[in-house]
């Protein structure tokens, strides 16, 4: 795992746009992981400027998004197809048909969680999952005590989530208690995973996730198991984090990070 701390959040989501930009151009038939959330709007942000602005690419590129609320429909406007049409794939040239995101409406969520999986391997693989927290430590919707093993399934969410999600639907008791979820297992196969955030709300649940104990009460913890994760977060977020100083030391001097130090 490595850590990269900005002093902003505008250059913790330029690094991480950055990242994922160069991976497109490098490989434009890649296969994203994507992930929703208010953390990640900028990043879209700076992904479609990158498309009007410098010709990024998507038009080979397909995507597999994490999670999806149960009972909700593409067309909804709090479900997160709807989100990442609203967000990303309406301002870039992905073709739609090559984004993926578990069928919020499907009648057997066990055949659902059973379709998405196999639809991720017939692509190949995800090549780079990006990833957000939760507050109690979530990757996807995988709350505290899903298999650290976990394949992609429909999940109970926690009283948190529905407090730090309920404000983004007109009425919050319309928010689902339900959703599918990539595993932590399905999140783990990635070839390559980026895990952002921002905030001083983020600054406990990140240091328990990065410098904690492995916990399935923590799901984000067991990124510490993948041999290609990146967490990129800002000052605010990353300022309880206690080897500092190591990290900042690795970012400046590591080759691969020479190109991003004046983001
Ligand atoms: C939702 C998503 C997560 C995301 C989290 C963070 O719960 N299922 O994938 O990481 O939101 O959201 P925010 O960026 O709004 O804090």
């Amino acid at each position: 795992m490595e850590v990269i701390i900005r002093p902003t959040t505008e250059s913790a989501v330029k690094l991480t746009a950055k990242i994922i930009a160069d991976q497109l151009r490098a490989d434009p038939a890649m296969v994203l992981g994507l992930a929703t959330g208010r953390t990640m709007e900028a990043v879209y942000k700076e992904l479609a400027r990158m498309y009007r602005e410098e010709g990024l690419d998507f038009s080979k590129a397909s995507s597999f998004n994490l999670d999806e609320y149960i009972g909700l429909s593409g067309d909804n406007k709090n479900s997160y197809r709807y989100y990442m049409n609203y967000h990303l794939f309406n301002h870039v040239n992905i073709a739609k048909d090559k984004t993926n995101l578990p069928d919020g409406l499907a009648k057997d969520p066990i055949a659902e969680g059973h379709r998405y999986e196999a639809a991720i391997k017939a692509a190949g693989g995800v090549d780079l999952q990006l990833l957000g927290i939760g507050r109690d430590g979530h990757i996807g919707f995988n709350e505290p005590l899903s298999s650290l093993s976990s394949r992609t399934r429909a999940k109970a969410l926690t009283p948190e989530t529905y407090q730090q999600n309920g404000p983004l639907f007109d009425k919050p008791e319309d928010m689902p208690m339900r959703a599918f979820t990539m595993g932590v297992g399905t999140i783990l196969d990635a070839r390559k995973v980026v895990l952002l955030v921002t905030g001083d709300e983020k600054k406990e649940i990140l240091k328990k996730a990065v410098e904690g104990p492995v916990t399935s009460m923590i799901s984000a913890t067991a990124l510490q198991f993948h041999n290609s994760a990146i967490v990129i977060c800002d000052a605010e977020a990353g300022a309880l984090l206690e080897h500092k100083d190591y990290y900042n030391w690795v970012f400046k001097t590591e080759p691969q990070w020479k190109a991003y130090q004046n983001i």
